[in-house]
């Protein structure tokens, strides 16, 4: 399946996404009771969505990851992938988690480009935003970049690193908590290529920081979200803010092609 990419029609320097297989067209159902959306159609849709547009040759594994995430995802209904979707399909859960982990083929050269790095910041690029479905984006992490304390607006975060080593803390999510309080430390970890940290904001807030050196991560937000809680420290609940992330990246896949 990896290597059955179709050749976009537009460009010789772009390919699209891989040919679907018959196993999972078949996997689909054609409609699901109460469902407001034709089902296949939802799914198909999706997947021309991505395949509309040509995009960089080189990020091809990506683009079969983010068609095999619409695969898994299909499972659950449109209006069913909202709230905790993750603990109603859990089985669904568990294979985004396993095709995560078993992802191992790089950042599609996105890391390459001089101008995709910002010394002393972090840059984001979108793969795949599939609107109530999942964001999936590369992120570039100079070295001293940092995030503030932030939480994900109700989606499932998975990151996986790339390359490089990254710093992160989790702190239990103080929104949970109606008086102001000392943020409380939970996880203070090293991630190294490989590693996965997935959170919810149930499970925890967190910073990831290149403290040590240049990494690149992967990121799939399930779903995406457009806001979020920033604090202004690690030290107290209160002084927090809404942040905004929704189309705030620093280059898009049809602009790398
Ligand atoms: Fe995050």
């Amino acid at each position: 399946m990896r290597d059955a990419y179709l050749r976009c029609p537009r460009s010789r320097k772009c390919s699209c996404l891989p040919r679907r297989n018959a196993r999972a067209k078949t996997s689909v159902p054609a409609n699901v009771p109460g469902n407001p959306e034709p089902w296949a159609s939802h799914r198909e849709a999706a997947v021309a969505r991505i395949q509309d547009v040509c995009r960089p040759q080189t990020e091809a594994p990506l683009r079969v990851l983010a068609a095999e995430l619409v695969d898994i995802l299909s499972e659950i209904p449109p209006a069913e992938m909202k709230d905790v979707w993750w603990l109603t399909h859990p089985k669904v859960f568990q294979d985004v988690k396993a095709l995560v982990e078993n992802y191992d083929l790089g950042d599609g050269g996105i890391s390459f480009p001089a101008e995709h790095w910002k010394k002393g910041e972090y840059t984001r690029h979108l793969i795949e935003a599939l609107p109530g479905r999942f964001n999936m984006l590369v992120m570039l992490w100079d070295k001293d970049s940092i995030t503030p304390v932030h939480s994900h607006g109700g989606s499932y975060s998975f990151v996986k690193i790339l390359s490089g080593q990254a710093s992160e803390q989790y702190f239990d999510n103080p929104n949970n908590d109606d008086e102001d309080c000392e943020m409380k430390l939970t996880t203070d970890a090293v991630r190294n290529p490989g590693d996965i940290s997935i959170i919810n904001d149930d499970v925890a807030v967190h910073v990831l920081g290149a403290p040590k050196e240049r990494f690149v991560s992967l990121h799939i937000y399930l779903p995406g979200y457009t806001a979020n809680w920033v604090w202004d420290d690690d030290k107290h609940s209160k002084d927090k803010h809404i942040g905004h992330f929704g189309g705030n990246f620093d280059s898009l896949p049809w602009n790398r092609c």
